[in-house]
This record gives C-alpha cells, structure tokens and sequence, in this order.
C-alpha cells in the first residue's frame, strides 16, 4: 500500500512515474519516514532538545543526512522544470510554478521545496495506513466483504467512471468506518492559543497547546454505539457533524488532502477486490502502534492471494 501511494502522490505532485529521480525520490522518502518508525526514536519528533547531529549514525543525524538528500533531489527537479519552456501539465508543481501573487511574482524555489515536502509527507503514508486498515476490516469481518463485493458487482469498475465508484454508499460506510475507529493521526495537529480562553470550565492560559483527540471522539458512545466495533452502517443510518467525525482534523487547518486521500483509498479498493480475491493470513484482532505521529497496524496487514480474477487495473 506505500508503494501505490507513494506512486501516486509522486504523480499527482510532480508528474513523475519513471526515472532515476522518481526511484531516487522514493527510496529517500521510504528511509525518511522509517527513522521514526520506532517508539523511541519518534520522540525526537516532539523534543527540539534531542534532536542533535551526533553523526550520521545517530538517529536525528541519519535523518538530516536524508533530509539533505531529498532537498538536493526536489532543487533539481524544480530547477530542471524552471528551465522548460512550456507549461507540462497538471501536476501540483507545474501549478505552483505558474502561480503569481498580487504583485506578479512567483514562488522561490524554497518556498516550492516546503510546499512539495509537506504535501510528499503529509499525503503518503497517511493513506498507505488508511488503505491497509480497510483492508483489514474487509477481510476481518467476512459480512462486510460480502457487502463490498455485491456492491462494487453492481458497477463494472474496470471501466466505471471513477467518480460513480466514489460514490457507492457502502464502500464510503467502510471507509468512514475505517477512519473512525482508528484514525491514522490519533490527535489534530496542535493549536496554540493567542488568547487566554473558557473552556467547560477550565481556564486556558495564552500560549496553551491544544490538540483535539480524534481517537476520543470517534470512541464516544453516545455519538457511536459499541464504539469498539467496525460497523460501517452506522454510515448509513446518520450524518455526523464535523464535530463528531474528524479523521482529516477540522477547522481552517483541515487536512487539505482530504478528497483526494479519499478518492484515491476509494479507488483502489474497488480495484483490489474487483481483481482479487484476498485472504487474511493471521486471524488475531490487529491492534494500533504508534509510527512517527500516526498510527499504524502492528506489524502490518498480511494478506494472501487466493484467486485473481480478469486483468488488474
Ligand atoms: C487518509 C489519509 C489522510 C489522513 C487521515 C489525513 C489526516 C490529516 C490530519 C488529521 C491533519 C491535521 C488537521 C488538523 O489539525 O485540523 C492533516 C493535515 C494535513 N494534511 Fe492530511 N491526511 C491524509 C491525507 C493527506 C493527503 C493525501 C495530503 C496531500 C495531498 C495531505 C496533506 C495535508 C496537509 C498539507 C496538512 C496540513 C494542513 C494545514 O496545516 O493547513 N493529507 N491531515
């Protein structure tokens, strides 16, 4: 699943599919994101302290050695780009390289570079996790892929117009469901206050850190009956209010991602299991770890091919 999201957001962000840049880019991103894989080395992530160069042997060494690598490769990209006459199509850097602002003038090529960088963190592996949790769920509760297939048989996905497939109701509910009972990010990502503010109760002093837990929200059973069970019905049967259901954080800071992880997680789930036919390989209920700021399946989601059926798309 890091493969194919990765291969999209590499697409949908710079255009590239082949090369020795995109095989560049994708091996660095890979080791980037692994040095936080572990408990430990993620609290560099909150701790401005720890986060010394003790050689490229250290943890936060490796990973500025890597940062380097990466920041030589996406320079040389947008410097390559720069150079070329015509505008190349639709891709996220070809836009940002035409944007002007109010004066006219263009982005720098390091204001490119974070623009490029956010979007190739933010947007690859939060999904990867996202797909092999739905994955997961499918395969787990043997109703719910029933449900899925007898939906997504109703369409002709190969050929579909992939917006009809975003839309099936219950591949939506499964999505949803995925999200909310364990989001990848388990908290937004931090708020401070410029104002001292009345909370419930509670007075927040100026320069408070808030974060909302999204975890704790999707598990209130008055909002979500039998919070621990992956019911995508519940999808159905009610909306639920942005204060209720926030896997993509809220407010003006809302992942900006959003439709598109879930165009993109939509698709190609439908083409999975519209090609094939997949089975769990270990039964045992898979609980969340922590991976950097997300959280993930422990250890995975293995899952074996029973049966292909047509040509994958
Ligand atoms: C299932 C996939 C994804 C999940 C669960 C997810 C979740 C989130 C969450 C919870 C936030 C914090 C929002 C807040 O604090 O209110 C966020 C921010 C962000 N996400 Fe996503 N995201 C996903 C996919 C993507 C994709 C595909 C992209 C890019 C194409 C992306 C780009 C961003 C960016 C740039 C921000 C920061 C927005 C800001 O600070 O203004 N995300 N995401």
């Amino acid at each position: 699943m890091q493969d194919i999201s990765l291969q999209v957001i590499l697409r949908a962000v710079f255009g590239l599919k082949e090369g020795e840049r995109y095989q560049q880019i994708k091996q660095v991103l890979i080791e980037m994101l692994d040095t936080f894989n572990s408990p430990l080395s993620a609290v560099l992530l909150f701790f401005k302290s720890l986060q010394r160069d003790l050689g490229p042997w250290s943890p936060w060494g490796r990973f500025i050695r890597r940062r380097q690598q990466l920041d030589k490769l996406i320079y040389q990209e947008i410097n390559e780009r720069r150079h070329q006459s015509e505008s190349q199509g639709e891709d996220i850097l070809s836009l940002l390289l035409s944007a002007r602002d109010e004066n006219g003038a263009a982005m720098t090529d390091m204001e490119l570079r974070d623009e490029l960088m956010t979007m190739l963190f933010a947007g690859h592996e939060t999904t990867a996790i996202a797909l092999a949790w739905a994955l997961y769920w499918i395969h787990y509760l043997p109703e719910v892929r029933e449900k899925l297939l007898k939906e997504l048989k109703s369409i002709d996905v190969a050929n579909a117009d992939p917006t009809v497939i975003t839309q099936l109701p219950y591949l939506n509910a499964v999505c949803s469901e995925t999200l909310r009972i364990y989001p990848v990010t388990f908290f937004s990502l931090p708020r401070i206050l410029k104002e001292p503010m009345q909370f419930m109760g509670y007075d927040l002093p100026k320069g408070m850190m808030l974060s909302v837990s999204i975890y704790l929200t999707h598990h209130r059973p008055d909002v979500y009956p039998e919070p621990e069970q992956f019911k995508p019905e519940r999808f159905l049967e009610r909306q639920f209010s942005p204060y209720e259901f926030l896997p993509f954080g809220g407010g003006n800071r809302r992942c900006i991602g959003a439709a598109f992880a879930l165009f993109e997680i939509k698709l190609i789930l439908a083409n999975i299991l519209s090609h094939y036919s997949l089975d769990l390989m270990d039964k045992a209920p898979l609980k969340p770890v922590r991976r950097g700021i997300v959280f993930a399946p422990n250890g995975g989601v293995h899952l074996m091919v029973k049966n292909k059926y047509g040509t994958g798309k």
